[in-house]
This record gives structure tokens, sequence and C-alpha cells, in this order.
């Protein structure tokens, strides 16, 4: 509300007009007046409670694990942190190999799976070889096409109706160049769009060990397609040794080409990489920020500014970062008032999907229903559409939230 607005409730009750206080004391008719306008500004507020109830938010307290999977399972969800190269569907890598006549370390989705999942014990750096294996499914565009395809279809199974996709475009640039990956990338998630009714955007991701020249390529590749899908800048990959200021020249293109910047931070290195990430890096956005709570300061600044964190328990803990998922900080950042969504960061590589992010959050970190409802639609509120398109999600996930709300309340009788 502006200084205009013709009344404002609240402290600083008052009715703009011949009844300002600046005149001095207010009158009889003057107190009267206050009192009708306050009465018909909380009239209709006051009458829908009374006429639709009060109603205690639905919870699933006392419901069993299957059941709570089953609910968490249906809840519009949003995904905003997810990269197409953790995404590939072991299966997909088996049907494709022979195509591109590629031998495989295995040829069962579950000796595959040995192959690329991580083990106890391993960290980002083990992590980041896992994709050596099938890298030959991003070199071609028929198969990039298939692959956010079906990242977008694994989603839209669990009812994400909104997700942003991530890859990192230089692959091998003498068989498919970075103009050649994103265009198929983005065909590919289009056409499942359509196809499933849900909507989607891309996320370009810079790896932190190739040079500022292939980055900014990479930068100049993306702000080439902010008319077609690609919605943002990522920084991912070996974060403990190379750091994020290198690439401010980078982050300054995409910024003054109002292109979204998101950067993972706070994973393998300290709080220090979050505050470059935003203060240097212009991040709107942190991947991760699991580490935030070692610095006190920096997180009362991301309290303050209201910085989303894109969050992912399993990853956090299959990788290392974090000894347990009861001591995992979301319940603390969110209860702190940081904006937090949950995501898989890398589905098929740790073998999980956002559903069960979720069960993880309520069974471990003590989230109730409405929470992580709100954590879901907290996806649409940071997300990186324009405005308008924004606007539009958020309305869409609010009526789908109240449909799921009604499904469940007749279901558990609650
Ligand atoms: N690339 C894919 N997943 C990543 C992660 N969790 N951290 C850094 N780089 C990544
Ligand atoms: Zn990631």
């Amino acid at each position: 509300m502006g200084g205009n607005s013709y009344l404002q409730v609240g402290p600083d009750f008052r009715v703009q007009g011949s009844c300002s206080p600046e005149q001095g004391v207010p009158s009889v008719e003057c107190e009267l007046l206050l009192c009708m306008n306050a009465i018909r500004v909380l009239a209709l507020p006051l009458l829908s409670l009374l006429l639709l109830g009060w109603r205690e938010p639905l919870s699933v307290q006392g419901v069993d694990q299957a059941t709570l999977t089953e609910i968490l399972h249906d809840m519009p969800k949003t995904e905003i942190h997810t990269h197409i190269e953790g995404a590939v569907r072991p299966e997909t890598i088996l049907e494709l190999a022979p195509d591109y006549q590629v031998t495989l370390p295995a040829n069962t989705v579950d000796g595959l799976k040995s192959h690329i999942q991580m083990r106890p014990g391993e960290t980002l750096l083990d992590f980041l070889k896992k994709f050596d294996c099938f890298r030959f499914v991003f070199d071609h565009p028929e198969s990039l096409r298939r692959i956010s395809y079906e990242l977008v279809e694994d989603t839209a199974r669990e009812n994400v109706i909104y997700t942003e996709l991530r890859i990192n475009p230089i692959k091998h640039p003498e068989l498919l160049s970075v103009d050649g990956v994103l265009d198929a990338v983005i065909e590919g998630m289009d056409q499942a769009c359509r196809d499933l009714q849900v909507e989607a955007g891309l996320i370009v991701s810079i790896n932190r060990s190739y040079s500022v020249e292939s980055a900014m390529q990479v930068a100049q590749a993306a702000v080439a397609r902010m008319d077609r899908g690609v919605i943002g800048l990522d920084l991912a990959g070996d974060e403990a040794h190379h750091p994020v200021e290198k690439f401010k020249a980078v982050f300054d293109y995409a910024q003054a080409h109002h292109l979204h910047i998101t950067i993972h931070a706070g994973e393998a290195a300290g709080p220090q990489s979050m505050a470059g990430a935003v203060e240097v890096c212009h991040a709107e956005r942190i991947g991760h920020g699991v580490r935030l709570s070692e610095d006190p300061v920096l997180e009362r600044m991301f309290q303050r500014r209201k910085i989303p964190l894109e969050m992912c328990p399993n990853s956090n803990l299959l990788i290392n970062v974090v000894k347990d998922l009861p001591s995992y900080p979301l319940a603390r950042y969110y209860h702190a008032g940081i904006p937090v969504t949950l995501n898989t960061d890398d589905r098929h590589i740790f073998d999980i999907n956002l559903t069960g992010e979720y069960v993880a959050m309520a069974r471990h970190n003590g989230l109730t229903l409405a929470e992580l409802e709100d954590i879901s639609l907290t996806g649409a509120r940071v997300s990186f559409l324009p405005a308008a398109r924004k606007a539009a999600l958020i309305r869409r996930m609010e009526k789908r939230m109240a449909e799921f709300e009604a499904r469940w309340r007749a279901r558990l009788g609650r």
C-alpha cells in the first residue's frame, strides 16, 4: 500500500482526509467515522470466517509411512534444482548405448546402478566422476531431446507441475556445439511440457573448472535463448578448488542482460563461498547453502534479504556434506524465515525422487504438512519465470494445493 492508500489498518490506523490526526484530537464524529470504516474493512473477512468456519491445517500426524508417501506423492510440487546429467534413467543409458556403439561397464540396470551411484564415504569429487561412463548421451541431439523429455516426465509423474532443469552445455564440442546441446534440450523440455501439461524452464550451468573464456561463451549462448526457455545461469562443480570470484565478469554479463543467477555454494566449501556468490557474482538464489549456519552473521543476512536456498537433503547426505537427516538445517532455516525449497539435485545418481525428499523432511526434520506445502509453493514464488507467468503459476499451484487438501481431508476424515 502506498502513502495514498485510503485506509490503513494496523498500528498506524487512520483515515486520510478530514479526520487525519495531524489536524488535532479527533472529534466524536471523526471517531465514529473511523469505527465505521474499520467495520466495513473487517466485515468481509470476518463474515467469510464465520460462514466457512475456521479450519485447523490438515495434519498428517500419526499416519503410517506408506500413507505419508502417498500423500506427499499426490501433493503438487515444484523442483528448481535438478541436473539433466544426474537425471538420466539407467534404463535409457542401456537402451541407447548400442545405437552409438558404446560399451558400458555393465549391461543390466542393477549392474549399471552400482557403477553410477554413490558409495559410502564418497565425496563431491567422486560424484563428479560418476558421469564418465555415459557421457555419450550428451553428444547427440536425439538422445539429449529424449533425456530432457524423460526428466520432465519423471518429475510430472510425481506431481511436479513446475521444474527448472539445468545442464552444462560444454560436452564434446567437436561432436556437438554448445548451441546444439541447448537447442536439443529446449526441444525435449518443451515437447514434454506440451504433452504432460506442466511447465519448465532451463538453467544453463557453468562448470567451475572451466576457463573464464568458455564460461563467457556459455553465458552468451544462454542469453541468446532467453526468449526460448532459458531462464537462468548457474555455477556448479568443484567448489572447494575454484572460488566463484574467478567468474565475476561472466555473472556481470548475465546480470546486465537480466538473466537470473543461481550458484552452487555452501556445499563443498563454507559460508564465505556463499557470500562471494551473492556479493560478487549477484546470485539471487543459492544451490544447497547447507553450510550457511556456520556463519551466524551471514545467516542473518540471508534471513534479512530473504535469499532462497535450493536444498537437496539426500544429495548432501550421500556426498557426505551432512552427517544425518535429523540434524539437517532445513527446518532451522525455514523457521528463521529464509525461503527454502526441496530438490533432488541428481535423482538417478542418488537413486531418489522428490517425494522421498519431502517424506524425509516430514520424518526427520519435523516439518508439518502445512510447512511442506509452503515449501513447495516457495519453489513457484522464487522461480526464475517472468513476472506474469510466475503469478499464473502461483495461482495454479494454490488451486491445485486446495484441491489436494480437500481430497485428503475427505480420505483421512480430518
Ligand atoms: N553438479 C551436479 N550436482 C552437483 C552438486 N551437488 N554440486 C556441485 N556440482 C554439481
Ligand atoms: Zn546441483
